[in-house]
């Protein structure tokens, strides 16, 4: 509450809007957790269930909406691609709320109902037949059906369950662009026409599939010819190559003015295009750019699958393209910034360093310091417990203080047989001084649940 108070840019309304939060959400029974029995998110009431399992700190991130923020890294990206491509037919679309259902996320694009992706483990359910989107492409098929213009583009906040460190966490942004013709006698005159609208870029390609853009292991699709998967793919590869050009220019631009004399500043930029599989895409494909002495894989894209349109309300006259970027990696190299979890900071000296329009290099600013709990206890005969499910614990807790959790010894008595477990949490704030007192609060809290949860015998 403190920070919030501290630090305005993002007001307590702001982050709270259209979601209720039950004051301890979820309550811990034995072995299971409780999840209340309605979940409320943006005006919509989720009755929960046994696939319920988003729990309140990342509720809360629904609520950020940062690539709304001119004056956040997110949003000033968001802004600077939208800016590229005004006037070439697309309509921006920033406006879609997270809750989706596994129709939207998953059935409709064709994902096999064994697909990783759906399991609990991956993705967070509201329930059953309710998630928090897990990428972009949830809405290209109410984008299919709405969308006005030959082209859209959509940007939100995407989630999924995952690790967290220094590039990866469980709430990030991605763009996602699409684009639509109609079958006529005109059709391969008119893609032509439209490929050479999109302005020329100095970029080094390797595309090993630019002219034979398809085969066996990355197949069209019956009911386009050769030419048109050939016309359409090149569009679509142009397309990317003109936004990783902008994008990538920007950075390089916003690396020297901060002084930076490295190499790499002065040649030309190099990209490559590799196959790749995505279950609504047929042939599919991935680009990715040379920075910095590596490969950056950064956008996935492909030929719409013609089933994809039809669900979508669309004709059999109809065919196109679709990509779908991460814009949280670009953002980082774009403003320098180190870790992914600055995005989400509230403190002030991260937020009044950038400003609408305006791309340029973060300047690190101490941390505060952290504080350090390790925990021992004896696990149970048969129960075994992952690094994951203590992190949970822990976030459930600590939320944004916590910096890692980390399990430092493992060991079998030789005696009785029982197993022992450590575990170091490192709590941190990015915006403030912890305090010792209510540190113990919460780490006080997360014995209780591993107590409770897992029947751990505190050591
Ligand atoms: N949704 C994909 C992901 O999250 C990215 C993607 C790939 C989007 C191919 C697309 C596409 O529209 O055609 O990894």
């Amino acid at each position: 509450m403190l920070k919030l108070i501290t630090f305005p840019r993002v007001s307590l309304a702001s982050q709270l809007r259209g979601i209720k939060i039950i004051s301890r959400y979820y309550s811990i029974a034995r072995n299971s957790k409780v999840y209340p029995e309605e979940i409320s998110l943006d005006g919509k009431t989720y009755k929960t269930d046994e696939w319920t399992n988003v729990p309140p700190y990342i509720l809360e991130l629904t609520q950020r909406r940062l690539h709304h923020d001119n004056n956040h890294p997110i949003g000033i990206l968001r802004e600077l691609i939208e800016k590229n491509f005004k006037g070439m037919g697309y309509t921006f679309y920033n406006d879609f709320t997270p809750g989706v259902t596994t129709f939207q996320n998953f059935d409709v694009l064709g994902f096999p109902q064994d697909h990783p992706g759906r399991s609990k483990s991956d993705t967070y359910y509201l329930n059953k037949d309710n998630l928090l989107r897990t990428h972009t492409s949830a809405h290209e098929h109410e984008c299919f059906q709405t969308c006005e213009t030959p082209g859209y583009v959509i940007s939100a906040d995407v989630y999924r369950k995952d690790e967290i460190d220094r590039t990866h966490y469980p709430a990030f942004h991605q763009m996602e662009g699409a684009r639509i013709w109609t079958k006529s006698d005109k059709l391969e005159e008119i893609i032509a026409h439209d490929i050479e609208q999109i302005p020329k870029t100095n970029i080094i390609v390797e595309d090993p599939f630019r002219e034979n853009c398809f085969n066996e292991g990355n197949p069209k699709q019956d009911y386009m010819t050769d030419n048109e998967v050939y016309l359409v793919s090149v569009h679509l590869k142009k397309t990317i190559e003109y936004l990783v050009n902008q994008v990538f220019e920007a950075a390089r631009k916003s690396a020297k003015l901060a002084g930076s004399t490295e190499p790499y500043l002065n040649e030309p930029l190099k990209i490559r295009w590799v196959e790749a599989y995505f279950p609504w895409t047929a042939p599919s494909w991935e680009i990715e750019v040379w920075w910095k002495g590596e490969w950056l894989e950064c956008c996935g894209c492909g030929i719409v699958r013609q089933q994809v349109l039809l669900n979508s309300g669309l004709g059999e006259e109809k065919l196109g393209w679709a990509f779908g970027i991460g814009l949280d990696r670009i953002a980082m190299l774009l403003f320098g910034i180190p870790d992914i979890r600055l995005f989400w900071t509230l403190d002030e000296r991260f937020g009044k360093q950038f400003s609408s329009g305006n791309i340029n290099t973060f300047a690190p600013y101490s941390k505060y310091p952290g504080i350090k709990r390790d925990i021992s206890f004896w696990l149970p005969k048969d129960v075994t417990l992952h690094n994951n499910e203590v992190m949970d614990i822990v976030r459930t807790h600590a939320g944004d203080l916590t910096e890692s959790v980390e399990n430092i010894d493992n060991f079998v008595h030789p005696k009785t047989g029982k197993r022992s477990q450590t575990y170091r949490l490192n709590y941190q704030s990015m915006d403030r001084n912890l305090t010792n007192s209510e540190i113990n609060v919460l780490h006080n809290n997360v014995e209780q649940d591993l107590k409770k949860l897992f029947d751990v015998e505190i050591r």
